[in-house]
């Protein structure tokens, strides 16, 4: 495969796939802020059919296997492929790039698409959601986060209203430290098309820290306070 196949988000997380692992099981920013966060706006899960996309090292998986739903998982890069089948034995884990169709899932195969910070790989947001859209049964429910369009802005600056990639380097998972390469959107254009694909906006939430990040990292709670880092929405297909 020629470099330009290999998609963003595996170049992104290939090269530190084990250390994202470690440390965002814990963390302040995963452990403690963005997952109870977008966990919060899940249904009752048990006995829901569920996607987990871009699953990562599969915490999310894990956390819904533990309360009753049945999961497919899938993930771009192999390495995170392979992490999340180690912790979820038994459970059917895809190497699927999300800029391609779900030709193996049938429509309305699942009840739940569950997509935690991925959404800032992906090119184009409109074609993934009308996919999420047709594999969702009638009634089931989108859950996603993402980078905060605001908070990201303030970080990357530029014309708010224009979608733009831009690369930093992430501190907090050792060396050498990952330059992760994504997308920045304006607030319409990470809602818009999720409505266009037909579902319907229940829930938004721009996450305020908990005592217990204000443990873990102080300094982290400080930044949090001001400003959030992620947005996590629900929509369902009515
Ligand atoms: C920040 S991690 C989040 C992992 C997991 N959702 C979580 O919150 O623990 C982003 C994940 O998205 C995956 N990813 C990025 N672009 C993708 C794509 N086009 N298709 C599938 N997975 C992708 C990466 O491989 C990585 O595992």
């Amino acid at each position: 495969m020629s470099n330009e196949k290999i998609s963003l988000g595996e170049r992104n997380y290939a090269p530190f796939a084990e250390r994202y692992a470690a440390a965002t099981e814990t963390n302040a920013y995963n452990g403690h802020y963005e997952r109870p966060a977008t966990l919060s706006l899940l249904p009752e899960v048990a006995g829901l059919r569920v996607l987990d996309a871009a699953c990562g090292p599969g915490f999310y998986t894990e956390w819904l296997i533990c309360r009753g739903a049945r999961v497919i998982a899938c993930d771009v890069t192999p390495a995170m492929v392979e992490i999340a089948r180690k912790r979820n034995p038994g459970v059917e884990i895809r190497r699927h790039d999300l800029e391609q169709p779900l030709g193996w899932l049938a429509d309305s195969a699942v009840d739940l698409v569950l997509m935690p910070l991925a959404l800032d790989y992906i090119a184009d947001p409109a074609r993934l959601f009308r996919e999420f859209h047709r594999v969702t049964s009638p009634g089931g429910f989108l859950v996603f986060s993402a980078g905060h369009p605001m908070t990201d802005w303030l970080i990357f600056g530029g014309a708010y209203y224009d979608t733009a990639r831009h690369a930093i380097e992430w501190k907090g998972f050792g060396e050498p430290k990952p330059v992760i390469d994504g997308y920045r959107r304006s607030l319409q254009d990470t809602l818009n098309p999720v409505i266009e694909a037909g579902y319907v906006i229940e829930r938004l939430l721009e996450p305020r820290p908990s005592e217990a990040v204000r443990r873990v990292n102080p300094e982290s709670y400080a930044k949090l306070a001001e400003k959030p880092a992620f947005l996590c929405i629900r929509a369902r297909k009515l």
